[in-house]
Parts: structure tokens; sequence; C-alpha cells
């Protein structure tokens, strides 16, 4: 019998797939993680321009293209309020695989990584996979995680803890006072403040700060993609800046397991940072009046949802075996307990899907939640 990793084995396939083979094929997907928007044309033009002349053919630097790393060194310049070196860039496979090198560079085994729950689903697996030990925090009433909480939650063991703003699965949005307390906290207790911010153009409300921007110790990483921001899901195109020190060790675990990010989709990206941002804009604009359309016709049902300020998901509390129901009758969303034990109670609603589907999706769970009274 093959003994295989006691890490690995701690993990197990997201649940979030099964829900989907559950629905069948005419079922309406509010599961979905990912813009229901094409890439647009310049970035694309840009890939095959690259492959036509030849640019792709080799491996990159580790760390990416130097133009790819001054384009996402110079996204900074133009939408935050901090500045990244581009050597302080490692340009990975999507988001995911800059999760993964932040938590492997700076996770011993045993040791804690304090998360959201409900949180991203990855948190906890990479968390298992680097032998370390989740230390899930619940959120507040209104979804946003709370500094006070993260802070009593450490421990001597604590290497890390995660902060996702805007988040995936509540599409909360945390203020500038959190984040600035999020960076003192990391600062204080002199562990890692990983900034998961693969949603940032996606805010309805206020606006998007990073714990980096009041980062004066270097304990701040941020996790940045292409995937979300240029609905780029599937070109598997992300980042990850920190100090050098920390880019170092991440660059060790990239170099070996990955070589570099895909050439083509790093000249896409490139493109995508450095060119017009108004298809940015239009998604935005579209998944706020989504978001509108979906938390009022929550309530009308009758259930209480915080109202999301970013991303394109909400979180309504729901009526024991509500999910069941819903998927039954036709419509994917996804169980809150797939985010944490804390998310029982909820669903997860994705609206990356048009008014018209979203309102079908609306009269269904209508009549779900009727029949449930
Ligand atoms: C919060 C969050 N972080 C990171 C990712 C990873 O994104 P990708 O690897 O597609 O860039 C996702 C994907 O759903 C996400 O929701």
């Amino acid at each position: 019998m093959t003994d295989f990793s006691d890490r690995v084995e701690r993990v197990s396939i997201s649940g979030i797939r099964e829900v989907f083979e559950a629905a069948g094929d005419d079922a309406i997907n509010l599961g979905l993680g990912q813009p229901d928007f094409p890439t647009p044309d310049h970035v694309r033009e840009a890939a095959i321009e690259a492959i036509e002349a030849g640019d792709v053919d080799a491996y990159t630097s580790n760390k990416g293209t130097r133009e790819l790393r001054e384009a996402i060194a110079a996204k900074y310049d133009r939408d935050n309020d901090f500045a990244v070196d581009p050597e302080n860039i490692v340009a990975t496979s999507g988001g995911s695989e800059a999760l993964h090198l932040a938590i492997e560079a700076h996770v011993d085994a045993g040791e804690e990584v304090i998360f959201p729950d409900p949180g991203f689903v990855s948190y906890d697996a990479l968390t298992h996979i680097a032998g370390g030990e989740p230390n899930p925090v619940s959120l507040r009433d209104d979804l946003t995680l709370s500094p006070a909480d993260v802070e009593a939650a450490i421990t001597d063991d604590t290497a890390m803890f995660v902060v996702n703003s805007p988040a995936n699965p509540t599409g909360a949005v945390q203020s500038e006072a959190d984040m600035r307390e999020f960076a003192r906290i990391a600062a204080d207790h002199d562990v890692v403040c990983l900034s998961d911010e693969v949603y940032e153009p996606f805010v309805f409300d206020g606006v998007h700060r990073s714990p980096a921007a009041f980062d004066e110790t270097g304990n701040v990483v941020v996790v940045n993609a292409a995937s979300k921001a240029y609905s780029m899901t599937g070109w598997r195109l992300g980042w990850v800046t920190g100090t050098s020190e920390r880019i170092d060790r991440m660059l060790r675990v990239h170099q070996y397991a990955q070589a570099c990010a895909s050439a083509p989709a790093q000249y896409a990206a490139e493109a995508a940072l450095s060119g017009p941002q108004e298809p940015v804009e239009e998604m935005r604009s579209a998944f706020e009046t989504r978001r509108d359309v979906l938390v009022d016709g929550l309530e009308d049902m009758g259930l209480s949802v915080p109202t999301p300020k970013g991303a394109f998901y909400a979180m309504p509390e729901v009526p024991d075996g509500w999910t069941d129901e819903v998927i039954d009758r036709g419509v994917v969303v996804v169980p809150g307990e797939a985010f944490g034990d804390a998310g029982a109670g909820h669903a997860r609603i994705s609206y990356a899907v048009d008014v018209e589907t979203l309102k079908d999706a609306l009269e269904v769970m209508g009549e779900a939640t009727a029949a449930l009274r």
C-alpha cells in the first residue's frame, strides 16, 4: 500500500465541484468564481503577437519578464499608495501559485496560519500542504475580519495571518482602519500578513486599501492576479510582492516547482496592466448593478444579507435545507460550509451572470424559500 504524505492526506478536493455535478446541465450556475466577460481583445492580441514573433518559445526569467514586472510596478504607482520594486515581484501561475509560494516560504511544520472563516478554500488546504496548522477565525456580523479577533488568535506558534479584501466568499471589503491595524499587528507580533487582493478592482462602496500601504516593517506580503481583474482565469497569471528577502525565499519554491509563469500569459498580462482600463470599469459597474438586483431580491424574500461592498459574491443567511432546495430546483449556489465551519447556515451566491439570468434565479430562490416556510 502506498504511503501518502500526511500533509496531503489532510486535504480534500473542494466541495464546490460536487455541487455543479449535482445540478444538471440546464441549471443556472451561480456557483462560478470567475467573471462572465471575455478577456479584452487587446490582451488576446498581445498574446497572439508575442506567439507569432517567437517571443514565447523559451523560458523567461524565473521571476517573469522584466517588462511584465515593470507593468505590475507601474500598476502599484497608478492604483495604490505604495511602491513596489520590479525586483521584488515574482510572476506566478495565477494567484493560486502566489498563495502557495507565500505559505510554503513562511510556514514551518506545526506553525499556525490564521485565516477568515468563512474564507477562500485555498488558505486551509495550502496550510496543510505546508505542514502547518490552520487557525480559522470567525467573521464579524458584517462578514468582515476583525483585527482584534486576529490579534487575539495569535500565539507563539503563529507564522502568518491572511487578509482577503474584497473577499471570497462574502463580498466584504475591509476598511482602511482595519488594514492599518493588520499592518500594525503583523509588525508588533512579527508575523506575516498575507494580503490576497485578487478582487481589487471590484469595489462598489468605499475604496480598496492594502495593508502594504501601512507596512513599515516589511511584514506584509501581497498576492494579486490578472485572473479576475481582466477576466483571465484561464490564462493563469498572478504575482506576489514582498521584501527582497521574502521574494528570495518564495523564488526558491517557484524556481523548482514552476521554473517560470507561462510566457504567453505574461505577455497578455503585461498588455492588460499597461493598456486601457475601461474593460475593468465596465465589469465593475456591471457587477454593482447586479449586486443591487441580487441584494434587493434576497431581502424581498426575507433573507438577511450584509450588502457586499465588492467582488461578485453575496453570502446570505439561509434557513436549514435552503441550499439543497435551490439546487434541486435548478440553481447552483454553494453551501457556506464549503468555506469553513462558520459558513454553515449561509450560501455563497456568485452574480457573475447577466441581470436576466439573475432575475430568473431569484424567482427560483423565492419559490424555494417559500416552500421551506
Ligand atoms: C480569494 C481568492 N484568491 C485567490 C484566487 C486564485 O485565483 P487564480 O489562481 O485564478 O488567480 C481565488 C480564485 O477564486 C480567490 O477567490
